[in-house]
């Protein structure tokens, strides 16, 4: 009884592994997306960013101003998904999760997040994320964190 329950759980995690490395449909899960915009001040100096998840390194990146540095994956089961970032800028550098919740992006908001989607963005103040006022149904960027 035991065994093929197991065997169940073993060909489900490989099916959605499987579809989060072809980038296709997510089979029992939620697709999200992440996106971090470089917003620093043109001419300041460049930011370099290095992104991943515990089996999924995005590598290291130096994305333009402006630029949408994004990616796509299926949540693994029992939402235990979680990207983080290390972000270089100006002689400062800070890391932090991106993405460690189905609802709020990061657990930490308060504002749920009905778009399974999440939007950063790198600003000279600081790194924002993107949330929804469902009552005035317009999206507004809110400072998560500073700069060190
Ligand atoms: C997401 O990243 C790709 C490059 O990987 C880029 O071409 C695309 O413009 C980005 N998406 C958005 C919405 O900017
Ligand atoms: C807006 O969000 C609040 C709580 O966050 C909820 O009680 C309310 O039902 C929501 N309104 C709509 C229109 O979704």
């Amino acid at each position: 009884m035991a065994l093929p329950l197991v065997n169940i759980f073993f060909i489900l995690l490989l099916i959605t592994s499987l579809d989060l490395s072809l980038g296709l449909k997510c089979l029992f899960s939620e697709k999200f997306e992440v996106h971090v915009i470089n917003k620093l001040p043109p001419g300041s100096p460049q930011l370099k960013l290095h992104c991943a998840s515990k089996d999924n390194d995005l590598g290291y990146h130096d994305p333009t101003i402006d630029g949408d540095f994004n990616w796509s994956f299926c949540s693994a089961l029992f939402g235990r998904t979680l990207y983080f970032c290390h972000f270089w800028w100006n002689s400062k550098d800070k890391a932090f999760d991106v993405f460690n919740s189905e609802f709020y992006c990061v657990k930490d908001q308060k504002v749920v997040n009905y778009l399974r989607y999440c939007k950063w963005e790198v600003r000279s103040d600081g790194f924002y994320l993107e949330q929804y006022n469902n009552e005035t149904k317009a999206y507004y960027m809110t400072h998560y964190l500073s700069w060190p």
